[in-house]
């Protein structure tokens, strides 16, 4: 199966249940949906107004 994520956001959102903060993957990379594993600093250089399309390897293409 595969699955074109479009996503704007370059960091995870916080929610706050209980004592510790739970970090939510905003940005669409991260292997362990739908929590942040530390994949989104690759989307930090992105450029506003293009799209990306990245690969199960993270390997970034311009579409
Ligand atoms: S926000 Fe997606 S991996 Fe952190």
């Amino acid at each position: 199966m595969a699955r074109r994520v479009i996503k704007s956001a370059k960091g995870p959102y916080e929610i706050k249940p209980s004592k510790e903060s739970v970090w939510i993957c905003m940005c669409g990379l991260s292997k362990k949906q739908p929590f942040c594993d530390g994949s989104h600093p690759s989307t930090l250089d992105e450029v506003d107004g293009k799209l990306y399309e990245y690969n199960k390897e993270g390997q970034r293409k311009e579409v």
